[in-house]
């Protein structure tokens, strides 16, 4: 049993693999007493601990002035009723009052996880993996209900939480915050690590102390964004890649999000992850319920390694869905790099002939091929083949792809629209916008209104039949600009603060959809690179673009930044031409090889103008990925050397029986006359003896121990890879 209530001591525990989670309810408010490495079955009463806090810090219980909602821990903390932090959630009743408290009505214990409608979500495959816990809670004076639904995975250390907001009165209620999880640490100082980054640039890992006040990290741009990603961490100051408390959270969402951690007057720090606050408001009609999306909470006492290793193995399992999800991915080549907009029918066909003799196994026809679409300025939204550069439309392109032995896959980026398209002309309303206002554009395009039930079913209908009309085995699903002039000509005055959610909800119905009705269509997701790389997406998409920077050294620090929460498995990632497009950097073949087979394989330039002797290469790694595939995409990861801290990266992959691993070294500039160093390896079985791919044979004890000599590699940009087995 992973949650039990306990009725004599009133306290709920949550055990989910190696942690525990535990509530206790006092004076009918559920407090929060522990989360962290897992716990016995005894009573845990004694960690509330309430003082008496003065007069700032008010007593909701004139009568017991000894204790304050100020200094409590609680588990879904309110606004205006003496707890003067920041509230989990924030509600303005029909009279304009915004105080609000909770106190405990009913809880029920199911097997399995409920299932949330219209959201991306884990899932259990079984009811005995996971049991989850429903907490209704009232607000004594005004007709408001909040569900808290907690899940606790029996053999991860993963604890999903959601909550729901529900109006039981006569009249509407006005949400103005609704948190998805929100956890007070009593004591203890943590530090914060969250991914940030920008277009090119995505997921650099940042590390700070938490100090007075309040840390935040935010997406106002309508997509979960590549500036910061709706993931952070807590961690206590001594807490390194391998050891100590770390504790993840992560939203499965791709909007507007909003994390924040504080420490109070007294030494508390809350924790809290949801749905982005600013410039939100939900309008609750009488007998209507507001689902926030799912967090999910890891805690690990295995440094940040531990944290990412449930994380991949949550998200590559119990949230990644559908055929491909187990199934290795074919290795591909996108035409973008290779032609941007400037390509044919016979042009693509030579690039999938010349892909067929190097092994690779799928063409993918990216952006340009519909409309009149010959730049980045018009066309999206008019989903019908541009004849000039393919006449035999898809299904005649996808013929000649199959005859040379490749998949064929192509791109489409469906939320957005062209002001110079049919689409537009046709519907200048169907944009997100503010009437009577200036549209701003990024990349010369606008964003279609998906709060719109009648566009959502549109292109529902248009990306079927696009679908439908040629055998289609992949599809890359991009969306290139923020949102801006938020609002939609549909929704009325009162409801216009909702755009950006409702925006969001029709975009997961149309993906829903599009991927229920092709099961066998590998769907990626993309967003001008990594713009979009959440948990969200991952439920329906297995993989995502990680970055529009395809340089290899770049995506080092990329990768391993993006390994903090999401498995590699997810990340799609390619060998691109030299010098690099994004950033003029000229790197081996071997080394985009290696820095590209961590992640969902791939190519993306002009293969025509390889070397017979690059083009070898590349046919070795074609080769090697097939056979290290299943090893990199289900291995457990190890992060070796960092590349943020130093002038190496290292990772590597070790088996779930321990019995093979494969280990990746990057070097970054070459060194004259340098150290001979060791690479210590982790993860392994010690008393295993291991035979390696550069002669040796070596225990797991002194791999780890001692470790890998570290071969010379005189030049700038180089790598090496060893391949260990038992
Ligand atoms: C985005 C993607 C690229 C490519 C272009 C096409 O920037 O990230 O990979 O598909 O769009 O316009």
């Amino acid at each position: 049993m992973s949650i039990c209530f306990n009725e004599a001591t009133d306290v709920f525990q949550l055990d989910a693999g190696q942690s525990s989670y535990v509530m206790k309810l006092v004076g009918g408010y559920l407090m929060h007493l522990y989360y962290g490495k897992r716990l016995d079955g005894r009573d845990h009463s004694y960690m509330l601990r309430l003082a008496p806090r003065g007069s700032f810090s008010p007593n909701p219980d004139p009568q017991n002035p000894i204790w304050s909602l100020d200094a409590a821990p609680l588990e879904y903390p309110s606004y205006g009723t003496s707890d003067l932090r920041s509230p989990a959630y924030h509600v303005q009743f029909a009279d304009g009052s915004t105080a609000s408290e909770l106190k405990f009505v009913s809880h029920r214990i199911v097997d399995g996880k409920p299932r949330l409608e219209g959201l991306p979500q884990v899932y259990c495959e079984s009811g005995g993996e996971a049991q989850s816990l429903e907490i209704v809670l009232r607000d004594e004076y005004r007709p408001l209900e909040v569900i808290l639904t907690y899940t606790a995975f029996d053999a991860m250390n993963a604890i999903v939480r959601s909550s729901k907001i529900v109006n039981k009165g006569n009249d509407p209620i006005r949400i103005k915050k609704a948190s998805s999880a929100s956890v007070d640490y009593v004591s203890g100082r943590y530090e914060e690590i969250h991914l940030q980054g920008s277009w090119a640039r995505e997921r650099h890992i940042e590390r700070a102390p938490l100090t007075h006040g309040i840390k935040m990290i935010e997406s106002r741009r309508g997509h979960s964004s590549h500036d910061l990603n709706p993931f952070f961490a807590l961690v206590s100051p001594e807490t390194t890649e391998d050891f100590g408390d770390a504790y993840g959270y992560s939203l499965i969402y791709s909007g507007n999000f909003k994390g924040s951690m504080g420490l109070d007057q007294y030494g508390s720090t809350r924790a809290m992850i949801g749905i982005s606050d600013f410039d939100f408001e939900w309008l609750l009609a009488p007998g209507e319920a507001f689902q926030t999306p799912e967090a999910v909470l890891v805690y690990s006492n295995e440094g940040l390694g531990g944290m990412s290793r449930t994380y991949h193995r949550l998200y590559r399992t119990r949230l990644c869905r559908g055929v491909w999800r187990d199934k290795r991915r074919p290795v591909l080549v996108n035409n973008w790099e290779a032609t941007y907009f400037d390509f044919n029918e016979d042009k693509l066909v030579e690039l999938a002939k010349q892909a067929k003799e190097l092994g690779i196994e799928m063409l993918v026809m990216d952006d340009g091929w519909f409309g009149q679409r010959n730049d980045d300025r018009c066309s999206l939204g008019d989903w019908f083949v541009n004849r000039g550069k393919l006449p035999g439309g898809l299904e005649g392109l996808a013929a000649r792809v199959k005859e040379q032995g490749l998949k064929f896959g192509i791109w489409f980026e469906p939320e957005m629209i062209s002001r110079n398209s049919r689409l537009f002309e046709q519907h200048p309303d169907w944009c997100v916008h503010v009437k009577n206002r200036r549209q701003s554009e990024g990349r010369s395009q606008l964003v279609l209104d998906m709060s719109r039930k009648d566009v959502c079913d549109y292109i529902l209908e248009t990306l079927t039949g696009i679908l439908k009309s040629a055998p289609i085995d992949y599809v890359k699903w991009d969306f290139n600009r923020s949102l801006t002039e938020m609002g939609s000509a549909l929704l009325p005055p009162e409801r216009q603060r909702e755009f950006a959610h409702r925006f969001v909800l029709g975009t997961y119905s149309v993906m829903e959809a599009l991927t229920s009705r092709f099961p066998e269509v590998l769907f990626e997701g993309c967003s001008g690179g990594g713009g979009r790389f959440d948990p969200g997406i991952l439920y329906y998409m297995p993989q995502i673009w990680t970055s529009d920077d395809t340089d290899a050294v770049e995506r080092l620090k990329i990768q391993y930044g993006t390994s903090l929460a999401y498995p590699f498995s997810t990340m799609g990632a390619h060998v691109a031409a030299v010098p690099n497009h994004q950033c003029g950097r000229v790197t081996a073949i071997s080394t985009r090889g290696h820095a590209a087979m961590t992640g969902a394989f791939g190519y993306e330039l002009d293969l025509g103008k390889l070397s017979e002797e690059e083009k070898t290469q590349v046919r070795q790694q074609v080769a090697q990925y097939h056979q290290w595939e299943r090893l990199i995409s289900q291995g457990d990861l190890y992060r070796l050397q960092d590349p943020f801290k130093g002038n190496t990266a290292a990772w590597m992959f070790v088996s779930s029986d321990k019995k093979e691993a494969l280990v990746f070294y990057y070097q970054v500039l070459s060194v004259p006359n340098p150290e001979m160093p060791e690479l210590k390896l982790k993860g392994l079985d010690e008393k295993a003896v291991y035979t390696a791919s550069d002669g040796g044979t070596y225990s797991g004890a002194q791999l780890m121990g001692f470790g890998l000599h570290v071969p010379y590699m005189p030049y700038d940009f180089s790598s090496y890879v060893w391949h260990l087995k038992a």
